[in-house]
């Protein structure tokens, strides 16, 4: 049969037939259930490895193993359900972030996903030789051209070898941004605006190393329009998270689906993290709470985030989404992208993926009535 389809690409070795991420969301949201359903309809399914150990018998005591042997079943439960692409998001703020790559690359996952930190020190597990030989790619996430040209400068210079590629994620994302509080309505740092800034910044590389560097633009798509929008400015394709959790396959609970559903506009709020990053989510009572000063008593026996400053944070950030994501938002609250309040219903992933295909093509060809694309 043939089906209309975005354009696909090759990264190396690999063909992606739908240029869909489906972004890394944490503490279990997006899990092997969610990453196989996007695979599978020909999109990158991706597992976020943050606090999957959390119900390995051993975690309070060997917390970087658990989470690595967790990460590591996740990957394989993904496999047994999908042939197609499996990545793993992995914050460069957790302690534990060597630990997790290798665990990720030791499963042969086809993406690293790196962000909330510039990805530029490996562990000694992995010398320059081995990041230019390992099949699984590696992209980092950044929020500015600028941090683009950090890591591809950095990673030039010390391992003679460049990331596969890009996503950008600007200041509309859910969960934590790359900004500062002031820059999140600042126009300067749109979407639209980074989108060609991080393509101009790589070109020279894809020159020097002869290879081409996908950008994924990230952050308030909603529909196939905004799609070819935003890869008519340079894009190669996309990271969305917030539709992907209002399918039926996402791994968090029905709960956790339905605040999204019962989100409205007003709702939508930006909080500062205890991990020091300002993040969007739907506002509640747990949040006006903090908000109020109201603390959640906490003991950290790991520090799964370096950059959290656990003696003064007000509560767990670790427990109190792991909390929403099992369904019980009094004790949390539900991270989420600034539209999330036009979310009316929960289908199934495949049903989402047509539905964005579908308005990618209706775009393409108002724009190009003899453009019509499709796949084989
Ligand atoms: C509930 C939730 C959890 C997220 N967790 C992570 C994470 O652990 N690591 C990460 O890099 N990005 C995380 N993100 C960001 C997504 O991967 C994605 O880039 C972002 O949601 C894109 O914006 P959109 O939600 O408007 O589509 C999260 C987003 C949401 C909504």
């Amino acid at each position: 049969m043939i089906k209309p389809t975005i354009p696909g690409l090759n990264i190396g070795d690999i063909t992606i037939p739908v240029p869909i991420i489906q972004g890394g969301m944490g503490v279990g949201i997006s899990g092997a259930g969610l990453a196989s359903a996007v695979a599978n309809e020909g999109g990158i399914g991706v597992i976020s490895a943050v606090g999957l150990g959390l119900n390995e018998p051993d975690f309070k005591t060997h917390f970087k193993e658990a989470n690595k042997r967790a990460l590591q079943k996740e990957i394989r439960k993904a496999r047994e359900k999908t042939s197609g692409l499996i990545g793993v998001n992995i914050m460069v703020a957790l302690s534990d972030y060597d630990n997790l790559i290798e665990g990720a690359v030791e499963e042969n996952a086809d993406f690293l996903f790196l962000g909330a930190g510039l990805p530029l020190k490996f562990s000694e597990a992995f010398p320059p030789e081995r990041l230019r030989s390992m099949s699984t790619k590696v992209i980092p996430i950044v929020s500015s051209a600028k941090a683009a040209k950090v890591i591809f400068n950095f990673w030039e210079k010390r391992f003679q070898h460049i990331p596969d590629g890009v996503v950008v994620e600007g200041p509309l994302a859910g969960g934590h941004l790359g900004f500062k509080p002031e820059q999140i309505d600042d126009p300067a740092h749109a979407l639209e605006k980074l989108v060609p800034e991080v393509v101009t910044e790589l070109q020279p590389y894809e020159q020097a190393f002869g290879k081409q560097l996908p950008v994924f633009a990230g952050g308030g798509l909603y529909t196939g329009q905004d799609i070819f929008n935003i890869m008519q400015l340079g894009a190669r394709g996309v990271q969305m998270g917030t539709r992907f959790v209002a399918t039926d396959e996402c791994d968090a609970d029905i709960r956790f689906k339905q605040a999204y559903i019962q989100s409205e506009k007003k709702d939508v709020t930006i909080i500062q993290s205890p991990v020091g990053l300002p993040g969007r989510a739907i506002r509640n009572q747990f949040l006006d709470d903090v908000s109020a000063g109201i603390k959640t008593p906490f003991q950290c026996p790991w520090k799964c985030l370096r950059t959290c400053d656990f003696q003064e944070a007000p509560y767990c950030i670790a427990v109190a989404l792991t909390q929403a994501k099992d369904g019980h938002l009094q004790n949390g609250f539900a991270f989420a992208g600034a539209n999330v309040w036009r979310i009316k219903e929960i289908v199934p992933v495949r049903t989402l993926m047509n539905t964005l295909i579908a308005e990618y093509q209706e775009a393409a060809q108002a724009r190009h009535p003899a453009n019509h694309v499709y796949s084989r």
